[in-house]
């Protein structure tokens, strides 16, 4: 098998492999905007999957009238200029985009059965074995499915594209970004009528293995199955896909405008949503993480802090007024766009409790399911109209006795700021037909 070559650039391509090309644009295999039958599996539909996940959907792009404009604003950091930075749906700490997909997949009308690689700078599979590896890959899994699914994807984490501007901080942020991958596939397999499961107990080495990877470089983080409806009874993730030709971080903050109750329950009631995977009770509702949120602004609900209780649905007032003053020792980069926001959900997760179980591989599945919940708010509000922004940069501590949590087992492992956009996206030009929408209706 060809080994995958680095670039200078934050993705993969194995240029001795066998390429097949992926219908282009993306948007050919999937919708997301009605309830369709299930797809048929083909290339087109792989297409979708993995340009949803992982292609270069947008550009980032700061020319000089938009830079004199926003400049003025006190939007933009001081001496930025001439950024140009290809973007994905997915969002990636830093924009260092460590991941890489691999599928496994059996025969389908129009591609023959083989383990690929997704290069998303050819929007094409590159064919690193001709042979189904479905059956070798279900089989580093602690709970193997009965039968193969029909297609296995594995997502891996080059380790030098976060290392170099994180340092310690670098495993926290692949494992949450692996999460919003898996919470984006939860959301495409719902669209491509594909059962979707994430098995979080998995031997890397094997799987690292079968994929002839570099160790030293790149490694898995993520394993995620996606079957047909008559492979399995497995229940369908329930994350709304109609925002992902949306989705892009709010970095420009927020309008000071409220969002309606019916908005925000919707962000809360699909964040926790059950899904498949290995880990016991997260068929009903997610299982290990809890969602605290301040809010500003939502109308019919007084300011303050909730903890939003994934069993009963309930929203159980944490203290009652003005969350700023509280959290704003605690947000010393962020407090700005939470101050904007209509409200800011905290996603509170237990280091310590899958420890005796699972040993040190809980500190990623538990970020996993975070990272999930992350991607389902922001994809919600970008079906909504709203803006969103999944950040980290807050003080744990401090946010943790602002809710009353008790550290430090119950830890706040990420934040994502929701509410109306302030600027319409100046900055994100989309390179998908169907993300050219605007957020005119809400303004
Ligand atoms: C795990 C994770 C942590 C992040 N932390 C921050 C953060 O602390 N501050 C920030 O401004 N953005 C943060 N982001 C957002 C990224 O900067 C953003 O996703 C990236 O610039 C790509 O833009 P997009 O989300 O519009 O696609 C984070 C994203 C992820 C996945």
């Amino acid at each position: 098998m060809d080994r995958l070559t680095a670039v200078d650039a934050p993705w993969n391509t194995c240029r001795r492999a066998p390429a097949v090309p992926l219908p282009f644009p993306i948007g050919q295999g999937l919708q997301f905007d009605r309830v369709t039958a299930p797809a048929e599996l083909s290339r087109a539909v792989l297409g979708d999957l993995a340009g949803y996940l992982l292609g270069l959907t947008r550009v980032h792009w700061l020319p000089d009238a938009e830079l004199a404009v926003l400049s003025r604003s006190g939007l933009l950091p001081e001496g930025t200029c001439d950024t140009v930075v290809a973007e994905r749906p997915v969002p990636s700490g830093g924009r260092c985009y460590p991941s890489e997909l691999y599928l496994a997949t059996r025969e389908l009308p129009d591609l023959p059965a083989g383990l690929y690689h997704y290069a998303p700078a050819r929007h094409a599979l590159e064919r690193l074995r001709a042979t189904d590896a479905r059956a070798d890959l279900v089989r580093c899994l602690a709970a193997p499915p009965h039968r193969p699914p029909a297609v296995v994807a594995v997502f891996t984490s080059v380790f030098s594209r976060t290392a170099a501007t994180y340092g310690d901080l670098a495993d926290r942020l692949r494992a949450l970004e692996a999460g919003a991958l898996a919470g984006q596939l939860l959301a495409l397999g719902e669209a491509a009528g594909l059962h979707t499961r994430i098995p979080l107990d998995f031997g890397d080495e094997p799987v690292d293995r079968l994929l002839g990877l570099d160790t030293e470089r790149e490694s898995c983080h993520l394993v995620v199955t996606l079957s047909t409806m008559d492979d399995s009874a497995v229940p369908a993730g329930t994350a709304p896909a109609a925002g992902i030709p949306y989705r892009c971080s709010a970095t420009e903050g927020f309008r000071t405008d409220a969002i309606s109750a019916d908005e925000f329950g919707a962000m809360l009631t699909a964040a926790v949503a059950g899904y498949a995977s290995d880990l016991p009770g997260t068929a009903e509702h997610v299982a290990h993480t809890v969602p605290y949120v301040a809010v500003n602004r939502v109308r019919g609900l007084a300011p303050g802090g909730y903890r939003y209780d994934p069993a009963s649905g309930r929203l159980e007032p944490v203290f009652a007024g003005d969350p700023l003053p509280r959290l704003a020792a605690s947000l010393p980069v962020s407090y700005q766009a939470v101050f904007e926001a209509s409200a800011t959900f905290f996603l509170v997760g237990d280091v310590e409790r899958g420890v005796p179980r699972y040993g040190d591989r809980w500190y990623r599945m538990q970020h996993i399911e975070c990272g999930l919940l992350a991607e389902r708010i922001c994809l919600v509000a970008a079906a909504l109209g709203l803006g969103s922004h999944l950040r980290c940069d807050y003080e744990a501590d401090g946010v943790g006795r602002a809710f009353g949590l008790a550290a430090p087992a119950q830890a706040p492992l990420a934040m994502v700021l929701a509410g109306p956009p302030r600027q319409p996206r100046p900055l994100h030009v989309p390179l998908i037909p169907a993300g050219t929408r605007s957020t005119e209706a809400r303004r």
